[in-house]
Formats: C-alpha cells, sequence, structure tokens
C-alpha cells in the first residue's frame, strides 16, 4: 500500500502502510463484520482480528465479563474462536471481501507447535500484513500467558514462528511481569520484527452478596480506561530500550490518548475494550484527530512518535 504524501496521519509499521495509526484491538471487533454495519471500517489503519488457536474453542464457564463501572472491565472469555481451518475458509474470505486496509492477524497458542502450525497457515494468506503473536492471554489455564511471563519462553515462542513465516512478526506483551523490558529486548533478539503492549492485567472482582467471584474463571483480564497509566508507563520504558515499531494499547479512548501513547513511543495504537462501550469509538478518534494535531500544531502525526 502507497502512503499518500499529502496525508498527516499515516504511519508505518516497519513496510506496512497505515492511513492512520488506529487498529481495533484483538478480541474486541470480531472479524469486522458486525462493526461494518455501524460504520465504513476502511477509515482504519489496520484491523487486528480474533486470537485464533489451532482447534475451535468454545473458551470458559459463564460468567466471563466483570464490569468495572466507569474504570473498565474484566473479560474472562478464554480464547473462544472457530479455529484456524475455520476462520481461513469462513471468516477470512467475508473479512477480505469488506475490508480493504491492512490485517493483522491475532494467534494464540498452547504449545510451540501450535503457534507454529496457526502461523504457518496464516503465511499463505496473502491479504494479511502482519502476525500478532498473543504471548500474554491470562485466561487459559495452560499456554497464552505462560509463554509471555519469562524472557526464555517468550524468545522460543518469537524464534518458532520466524521460522515459519516471511510475514512481520509482532509479540503480543503481558503486563503481567516484573521487568517487560527484558522480555520485549529477549523477544527482539529472538528475531520479532515488533511489539504489540499491553494484553489485559489479571484482575478480579467479587460479588459481596453471593460471596463468590463475579467471573467463572475467578481471575480475568482488566481493561479499558483504568489501566491507560500503566500500559503508557511500559510503552515508554520498552520503545526507550528497543528499535522495533510498538503497536501501543490499553485504556486508550480519546483521540489525546492516542497522542500521548505515540508521544511515549507506540507508532500505531490499538484500541480495545473502549469499542464495547461505544462501537463507534474509532471512527470518533479518526475523526477527532485532525484537529487535536492543528490544536497542538503538530504537521503529521508522525512526527511525535517517541518524542517523550
Ligand atoms: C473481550 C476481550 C477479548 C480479548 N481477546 C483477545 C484475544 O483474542 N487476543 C489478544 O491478543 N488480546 C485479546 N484481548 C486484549 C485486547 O486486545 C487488549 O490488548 C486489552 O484489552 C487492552 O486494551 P484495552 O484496555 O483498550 O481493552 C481481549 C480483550 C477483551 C476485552
Amino acid at each position: 500500500m502507497v502512503k499518500s504524501e499529502g496525508n498527516r496521519l499515516a504511519v508505518a509499521l516497519g513496510d506496512v502502510s497505515l492511513q492512520n495509526p488506529i487498529i481495533p484491538a484483538s478480541g474486541t471487533f470480531g472479524y469486522g463484520v458486525e462493526m461494518s454495519q455501524l460504520y465504513d471500517i476502511n477509515i482504519l489503519g489496520a484491523l487486528s482480528f480474533k486470537g485464533t488457536t489451532l482447534n475451535a474453542r468454545y473458551g470458559n464457564a459463564l460468567p466471563r465479563i466483570a464490569e468495572c463501572s466507569n474504570y473498565g472491565m474484566i473479560n474472562a472469555v478464554g480464547l473462544q474462536n472457530p479455529g484456524i481451518h475455520e476462520v481461513i475458509n469462513t471468516q477470512l474470505p467475508l473479512l477480505y471481501s469488506i475490508f480493504h486496509q491492512p490485517i493483522i492477524a491475532n494467534v494464540s497458542g498452547f504449545s510451540i507447535d501450535e503457534y507454529q502450525q496457526v502461523c504457518s497457515l496464516l503465511d499463505k494468506e496473502e491479504r494479511i500484513s502482519i502476525l500478532e503473536v498473543n504471548i500474554s492471554c491470562p485466561n487459559v489455564h495452560q499456554g497464552g500467558m505462560a509463554f509471555g511471563t519469562t524472557a526464555e519462553a517468550a524468545a522460543e515462542v518469537t524464534r518458532a514462528v520466524k521460522q515459519v513465516t516471511d510475514k512481520p512478526v509482532y509479540m503480543k506483551l503481558s503486563p503481567n511481569v516484573t521487568d517487560i523490558v527484558a522480555i520485549a529486548r529477549a523477544c527482539v533478539e529472538a528475531g520479532a520484527d515488533g511489539l504489540c503492549l499491553i494484553n489485559t492485567v489479571l484482575g478480579m472482582r467479587i460479588d459481596i452478596r453471593r460471596r463468590k467471584p463475579v467471573i467463572a474463571n475467578k481471575y480475568g483480564g482488566y481493561s479499558g480506561r483504568g489501566i491507560f497509566p500503566l500500559a503508557l508507563r511500559m510503552v515508554n520504558q520498552v520503545a526507550k530500550s528497543v528499535s522495533v515499531p510498538i503497536i501501543g494499547c490499553g485504556g486508550v479512548e480519546t483521540a489525546e490518548q492516542v497522542v500521548e501513547m505515540m508521544m511515549a513511543g507506540a507508532t500505531a495504537v490499538e484500541i480495545g475494550a473502549a469499542n464495547l462501550v461505544q462501537p463507534t469509538i474509532c471512527k470518533q478518534i479518526i475523526e477527532d484527530l485532525p484537529s487535536l494535531l492543528d490544536e497542538l500544531k503538530i504537521n503529521r502525526i508522525e512526527d511525535i512518535i517517541g518524542i517523550v
């Protein structure tokens, strides 16, 4: 895709040019089909679709969502998805027919072998621009986050995936660690082309009347408004330590926060839980960005990446 010279919102994730930095985050936008009934999703910079595993997964027992009034939500969906073959045969052709911007495939696995199998199948899909490898899902009992909490395991998944694809590989990092910089560095040394951070923060709510956890799974991934400062700090720390592009994610719901994320070091920004509260939020942010740039006297948005 050619970046238009006149487009001040354009950014580049390595060789992948985006018309703007706004990307719906995996798990909060499905495969785009429902959202496309609400607005023209081709205004997005890119789209990251629901995490895909080798086999179909029903996910965790219900209830899986705990709302946190005005500070976010906890989910323990547990990677519900139809499995890679169904995604390739049914969901992707539909997505290709309605979406003409770069597509990010979000991949999960329960073993190194599974990550490799799913990524090698996605490697054959010409329309997919980036593989976003989720080593940070807190809602499954094995695999998922287990690969994202030590530098060694994170590097091992990165190396394994790089062996089976020529597409850019972005490792999606967990905030549930002591030293995210060490894990980010290990992924980059193992060949990651970029990083995406953060996934959800492990959290909990209790129903005080039932005296039980709200979520059947007990703990879940906290996301939305409340995690923004944490995500911003981690993006900034990682951006100062690696030289690959970073997709910033976590609690973003306004154009101002997109600018903040980019000043902290993100090249593009994913919007997650906010889509579930306000389904047209990505459209709103894209529309708000030009006047905000005017107000801040920023000519091209890419000029602010990592300035703080
Ligand atoms: C309901 C739900 C499902 C999610 N599913 C996935 C997933 O399949 N793969 C993944 O990498 N992240 C998944 N996430 C994490 C988001 O992509 C994002 O990293 C996280 O929610 C933080 O961003 P936010 O605060 O803007 O929501 C999910 C989040 C939510 C709320």
